[in-house]
């Protein structure tokens, strides 16, 4: 594996290549990557770089998103089968047929969706900055989609604001009850517990804290407890864990596992970035609205 790791930070060099990963990766691939953390992030840094080529060790959604912001950048998805089940709810005709049900109400699209529907919608917002985005609209109604989940779970935090939402969630999260956490309440009584809003608000009601992949890791940093639940895909309590060895951290459900964000290897990193293969491409109309999408999002989240 060190062979494997120094081989790519030395292509990484040649090449005046980058690679993002999101906080679900399997970990390993840590030690390659220039930026580790949540969507926001790592779109933000996709933004930013001046490299020729990102390697995004993520799902497909995201170095999409990475391509819609720097297009002229090349940029490359180790394993093409990294899908998001949340992302694939929605496609091109479902986000027309939804907006038609509602018209003249302005749309909110989680980045967890493909580009045919960031294109249908006014603005990109993501778990991190979600409530500031809706917000930002200062509209009475506001549709969501795909993810209901959030949609709900920010409509809780405003007064006076509906949130209309797509039927969509991410199966990893929404599954997780509240007898769920209730017990975990019970088990641990000491432990702060921390969650991702994809999950039902019903659950995230009963967090010490809600927040992004980003925002959960941020909150352990700055706490000065001793012992954490967490609420979301295990990348982040395996993260947490390598972080504070002092403190315990319970991941709610064993089975709390993206399979795609898992797929990704370092071997299949390298393949990537030698042979430059698996590149993304878009329609480049597709490109400009999405664009516009996201980049109203940036405009409002600084
Ligand atoms: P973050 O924005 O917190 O990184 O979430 C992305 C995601 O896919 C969570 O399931
Ligand atoms: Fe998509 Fe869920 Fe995986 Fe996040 S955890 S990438 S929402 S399937």
């Amino acid at each position: 594996m060190k062979n494997l790791i120094e081989k790519i930070k030395k292509l990484k060099e040649e090449k005046n290549a980058i690679i993002l990963a999101h906080s679900y990766q399997n970990i390993e691939v840590d030690e390659v990557a220039d930026f580790v953390g949540d969507s926001l992030y790592l779109s933000k840094q996709a933004e930013k770089t001046n490299a020729s080529i990102i390697v995004f060790a993520g799902v497909y959604f995201m170095a999409q998103t990475a391509k819609i912001i720097s297009p002229e950048k090349k940029v490359l998805l180790p394993n093409l089968n990294a899908g998001c089940l949340m992302a694939d709810m929605i496609n091109h005709e479902q986000i027309i047929k939804f907006k038609k049900k509602y018209p003249g109400i302005p749309v909110v699209c989680y980045i967890n969706s493909t580009a045919e529907v960031k294109a249908e919608c006014d603005i990109c917002c993501t778990s991190s900055n979600a409530l500031e985005i809706v917000k930002s609209l200062n509209t009475p109604q506001v549709l969501f989609v795909p993810d209901a989940n959030l949609g709900k779970w920010i409509e809780k935090q405003l007064q006076g604001v509906e949130v209309i939402t797509y039927n969509g969630n991410c199966p990893v999260h929404h599954n997780i009850k509240k007898e769920d956490i209730e017990h975990a309440r019970k088990k641990y009584p000491h432990a702060k517990i921390l969650i991702h809003p994809e999950c039902k608000p019903e659950v995230s009601i009963l967090g010490d804290f809600v927040g992004s992949t980003s925002g959960i890791i941020d909150f352990v940093k700055k706490s000065s407890d001793k012992q954490f639940v967490i609420v979301t895909e295990k990348g982040v309590s395996d993260r947490l864990k390598r972080d504070y060895p002092d403190r315990e951290f319970i991941l709610i459900k064993d089975n709390m596992l993206c399979e795609s964000m898992k797929l990704t290897t370092l071997e299949e990193i390298w393949h990537a970035l030698e042979y430059e293969v698996n590149e993304i491409k878009l329609d480049e109309d597709v490109r400009k609205l999405s664009y516009n999408c996201i980049d109203r999002m940036l405009k409002v989240s600084v």
